[in-house]
């Protein structure tokens, strides 16, 4: 009750707030504003610029059915609590529809990405046809639990419908990604700013190099040049100049080609005081004994002055080494700001034949998980 009365003038602090705060709403970041703490499921956006990092948690995930003893904190909880943003999963409708799978998302992760919903394939696979049932499903089910989202994905050479990879002119091209990321930015515009301003990111492009730091052969890149990336971006700036835009890529796992290859995309775009791009998302899909190379990358990065997320964390057999390696190296880096994994549970993984994720087949915490929240202590 005492905790009750205490909220009543925080809560008129956030008259600015369009919407109401969601029961369990979390905010953990937001600009203009700090985010004031309550406990691991709960904090708010207040005005203002000072953070006030949560404290450590006491606090233990729910272990429906599980085996294994909890592990003291969760992760969102303490990877907030080291001054990062989330801790993440992919999710969309077909995992939202297991009750184990949503428990652990609720208790222990702060930010979900649609696995394949928000996908070209997914949302027009014909042309000015929009199709936004699993989107607004994953969405809905985010905003309503409190957690952020990342978009997933505008731009990507995969999961693409025909009737664009077949397109072959650069007019036609430029207004079928203009009007598609118009459409899908747009509808999932300010989803969040109830609770925060900018809790909302998006993968703009995806998947766009090759392992020497190319560019890709697509569609894109084959009828627009280079000069598709700054389309995208400017597109996506135009659709939601709040979100964070992203440039997304795997096998960015160690200061390799590829590395450097993405660091001069980011500063071709972002020339001459314009900033189209936010942050540099490294999927990190990883090999049995694959970090050792994690942190030097995420430091090269780093070095743009953008942000960058990890936002497709997966390790075959989910070594406690190699997943406590990663994490590390993220809290080693200023500039990381999160970690999402591909999928809660090694069942519903799209790898799962080498158990690559922190809960096993029957959503009970594996050793990685524990390693993690100890190396997050
Ligand atoms: O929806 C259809 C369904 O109608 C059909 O009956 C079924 C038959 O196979 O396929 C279903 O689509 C599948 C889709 O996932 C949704 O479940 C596709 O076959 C399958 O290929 C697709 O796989 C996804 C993959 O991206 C596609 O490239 C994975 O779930 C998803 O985890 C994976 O995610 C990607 C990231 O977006 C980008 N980075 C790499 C990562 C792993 O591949």
């Amino acid at each position: 009750m005492a905790k009750l009365i205490a909220l009543v003038p925080l809560l008129a602090l956030a008259q600015y707030a369009s919407a109401a705060v969601p029961v369990w709403g979390q905010c953990m970041r937001a600009s203009g504003t700090h985010c004031v703490y309550f406990n691991d499921y709960y904090s708010q956006c207040q005005p203002g610029g000072a953070t006030t990092p949560p404290p450590p948690t006491t606090t233990t995930p729910g272990n429906p059915g599980g085996t294994n003893p909890p592990a003291s904190g969760t992760l969102n909880g303490r990877i907030t609590a080291k001054g990062k943003k989330y801790f993440g999963s992919c999710a969309d409708p077909g995992t939202l529809n297991k009750s184990t799978n949503v428990g652990r998302l609720k208790s222990d992760f702060g930010c979900v990405t649609p696995e394949n919903s928000m996908k070209w394939d997914a949302v027009e696979p014909s042309r000015g046809g929009f199709n936004y049932g699993n989107a607004d499903t994953l969405v809905n089910w985010a905003t309503s639990n409190g957690k952020m989202i990342r978009g997933h994905t505008l731009v990507w050479h995969s999961q693409l419908p025909s009737w664009v990879s077949s397109i072959g002119d650069s007019a036609t091209l430029t207004s079928v990604i203009n009007n598609h990321i118009s459409n899908v930015a747009g509808r999932f515009k300010g989803k969040l700013y109830g609770t925060c301003f900018d809790c909302y990111d998006w993968d703009v492009c995806n998947e766009i190099l090759n392992e020497d730091g190319s560019y890709r052969s697509s569609v894109f890149y084959n009828v627009l040049g280079a000069n598709f990336v700054k389309i995208a971006f400017q597109a996506a700036k135009n659709a939601d100049g709040n979100a964070k835009l992203y440039i997304n890529d795997y096998n960015l796992d160690s200061n390799n080609a590829k590395v450097q290859g993405i660091i001069r995309v980011v500063n071709s775009v972002n020339t001459g005081g314009t900033r189209l791009i936010d942050g540099i998302g490294t999927q990190m899909h990883l090999s049995t004994g694959g970090a050792g190379g994690v942190q030097s990358a995420l430091t090269a990065l780093a070095g743009t002055g953008l942000e960058v997320a990890i936002t497709e964390l997966d390790i075959a057999n989910a070594s406690p080494n190699d997943y406590t390696t990663v994490v590390k190296a993220c809290l080693a880096v200023s500039n990381c700001i999160g970690i999402t994994t591909w999928g809660v549970a090694d069942v519903d993984s799209w790898r799962a034949s080498t158990n690559p994720l922190l809960y096993d087949n029957n959503y009970n915490p594996k050793p990685a998980y524990t390693a993690v929240i100890q190396a997050m202590a």
